[in-house]
This record gives structure tokens, C-alpha cells and sequence, in this order.
């Protein structure tokens, strides 16, 4: 199944190492960063790991909930989790799904058959609290993911959010954002009473 921005995040109930969830309830108001990731006890996977589990505050300051999948069982997860803890000076809190039939990484297109038939290659989903997917990312078996880079768009969408502006190339909080092009400069002023500035008539950019 191929999802997309703006689609609803398909709801699932599965085992995981925290226990049964029904992924809807289990985000419940907040936003999920839900990931999946070849298998474990490997090398990039394990970084991965334990950087999410680092960054445990990084994402509770956003109201972001991280939850990761592999085609692996709870046993497994768990027994692996004592090896990231270990290697990577942490300790992992978030729930890791076991989806050991594949039936959550098919609903989700983590399988990619030209890499693996059954290993899921390593997909992001940012859903937020209406659990409709803002981001998706697919990322190779042997690249692991930038983690500055999940924090910097959760914080660009829900700038976005709060402000309605969008956000340039390269953006990171505290620099200027845009006013989109939909938003006539007469509502840009009363948006934006601190003023804005016109560099072409369709980009216009504001500081916060
Ligand atoms: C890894 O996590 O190191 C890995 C997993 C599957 C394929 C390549 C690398």
C-alpha cells in the first residue's frame, strides 16, 4: 500500500516491547515518529537505536512519541535492546513492534522486495495528533538516518502549524521562515504586525 502526505496513518494493534498497543490510542494526542529498520542485532540498526533512545527528551520536549518496527519478534527485540543499552549508553524505553508476519511493514510499503522480501528497509512516518502522515522518508539498509535532521523537520511542521508560514532550505529554528504564497500581503500585515520582507512578490519572509 503506498501512503502519502496527508493520507490517515493506518491504525494497527500489535505486540511490541512495552505490550499490546492499538497504534491510534497509543498516540493519543501527541505525534509519533515511527520507524522501521532491517532487523536486529545489526550494525547500523543498533546506532539507530540507541540514538532514538538519546534523544528521549529531545522528542518528549515536542510532544513526539518515537516507536520503532522490525519483521522480528518481542523476544528478539528485547533481547537485543540490552545489547543497544550497552553499546550505545542508553536506555531504550520506546516501544519496538514485533512484526515478525510482516503484516504492519506491507501496510506501510516498508517492504521493498528489490532490497529484501522480508526485511523492511528504513521508512519514517511523522503522524501527528489527527494521525494524518506530514513526512515520509525511505532510507537504504546500509545508510543510517540523521536524527538532527527528524528533530529539524518535526520542528519546521509544527512552526508551520502554530505560525501558518513555511520554512526555507536548511532552516532550523530561530532564522526566518516564509509567508506561502497564498496568504495576500493586505493578511500578511495583520498576520505579521512585526513587518515582513518582500524580496520578490511571491517570497516574503518574516521573523518570528
Ligand atoms: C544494519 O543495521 O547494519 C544493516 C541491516 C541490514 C542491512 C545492512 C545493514
Amino acid at each position: 500500500m503506498t501512503l502519502r502526505i496527508g493520507d490517515i496513518a493506518p491504525d494497527f494493534t500489535a505486540e511490541t516491547t512495552t505490550g499490546l498497543i492499538t497504534f491510534h490510542d497509543w498516540i493519543g494526542d501527541d505525534w509519533a515518529f515511527f520507524f522501521s529498520h532491517p532487523a536486529d542485532f545489526t550494525p547500523v540498526c543498533t546506532t539507530e537505536m540507541g540514538r532514538t533512545s538519546q534523544l528521549a527528551e529531545q522528542f518528549a520536549q515536542r510532544g513526539v512519541k518515537p516507536i520503532g518496527l522490525s519483521t522480528d519478534t518481542v523476544k528478539e527485540h528485547v533481547k537485543w535492546i540490552e545489547d543497544v543499552n550497552d553499546t550505545q549508553n542508553t536506555d531504550l524505553r520506546f516501544p519496538i513492534v514485533a512484526d515478525a508476519d510482516l503484516t504492519i511493514a506491507k501496510q506501510y510499503d516498508m517492504i521493498h522486495p528489490s532490497e529484501s522480501e522480508t526485511a523492511a528497509v528504513r521508512s519514517v512516518f511523522i503522524i501527528d495528533p489527527d494521525k494524518k502522515i506530514r513526512l515520509t522518508m525511505t532510507y537504504p539498509m546500509s545508510v543510517g538516518r540523521n536524527f538532527d535532521e527528524i528533530l529539524r523537520v518535526i520542528d519546521a511542521l509544527q512552526t508551520g502549524d502554530t505560525h501558518k508560514i513555511a520554512t526555507p532550505a536548511d532552516w532550523v529554528p530561530g532564522q526566518d521562515v516564509i509567508i506561502p504564497p497564498s496568504v495576500n500581503d493586505a493578511d500578511a500585515k495583520s498576520s505579521f504586525p512585526q513587518g515582513f520582507e518582500t524580496i520578490r512578490p511571491y517570497l516574503r519572509t518574516v521573523k518570528l
